[in-house]
């Protein structure tokens, strides 16, 4: 499953495989959906896949009347009736992944916000608890789901190196899996920051 998933996403994929998690880093571009609508690019791709060959798929959104952000996900639905539903949750609330993940086998943690940096006010309220807390708690919903057996989640290339300058450090100017950003702080990179914490994060879950 994960083979298919991985090898249609477009862009560079870096992943690695330990106790059950799986990480993504790469350049995704858009799907086809976000030429109208930007939001839940990678997922909507995601989904897609999965459903054109032959998954059933829960996926959720963070509330049911927003309606442009559901659109696209209700037109899937009418493309592959039966095999896609559509739960609510939000990364902020511990226990609400619960019923969208009742059942599954693999989970693609995928959402994460991202803002632009003249929206961002407060880096530590809009990126790094969403992405951080959100992180803990769809993992720890894992962990209280028998039927999971395999997490993917979403990573960032910015979540490796927090400079190009960085890379002249690294053995052989090269940035590997192994490499984690260290000078991003909530201050200077709010988004990479939360997205380097919330790796940690899951990596200590899914060693722990
Ligand atoms: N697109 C890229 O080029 C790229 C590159 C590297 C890594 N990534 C990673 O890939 C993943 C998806 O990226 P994307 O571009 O598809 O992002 P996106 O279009 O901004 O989608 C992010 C999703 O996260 C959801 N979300 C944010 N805060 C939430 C909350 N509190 N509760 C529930 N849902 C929440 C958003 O829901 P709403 O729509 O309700 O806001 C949105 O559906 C992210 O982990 C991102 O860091 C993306």
């Amino acid at each position: 499953m994960m083979s298919d998933a991985q090898s249609e996403l477009r862009g560079r994929i870096a992943c690695k495989t330990t106790a059950g998690l799986v990480r993504l880093v790469g350049n995704f571009f858009h799907d086809r959906y976000c030429a109208c609508d930007r939001r839940k690019r990678v997922a909507l791709e995601i989904i897609q896949q999965l459903l054109a060959s032959g998954r059933r798929v829960h996926t959720t959104v963070r509330d049911f009347r927003n309606e442009p952000k559901v659109r696209p996900l209700k037109h899937l639905q009418t493309r592959f009736p039966e095999r896609l539903q559509i739960f609510e949750a939000n990364l902020l609330s511990p226990r609400s992944f619960e019923p969208a993940m009742h059942g599954c086998t693999v989970v693609f943690h995928v959402a994460s916000p991202f803002l632009l940096p003249e929206k961002i006010k407060d880096g530590r309220r809009q990126l790094f608890e969403p992405a951080v807390d959100g992180t803990r708690n769809v993992l720890e919903t894992v962990n209280g789901t028998p039927s999971v057996t395999r997490v993917v989640m979403t990573s960032t290339i910015g979540a490796m190196f927090g400079d190009y300058i960085n890379v002249h450090q690294m053995k052989d100017e090269t940035l590997t899996e192994e490499h984690f950003n260290t000078s991003s702080t909530v201050e200077t990179y709010p988004y990479h920051f939360s997205k380097v914490e919330a790796e940690k994060e899951a990596w200590r879950i899914a060693k722990a």
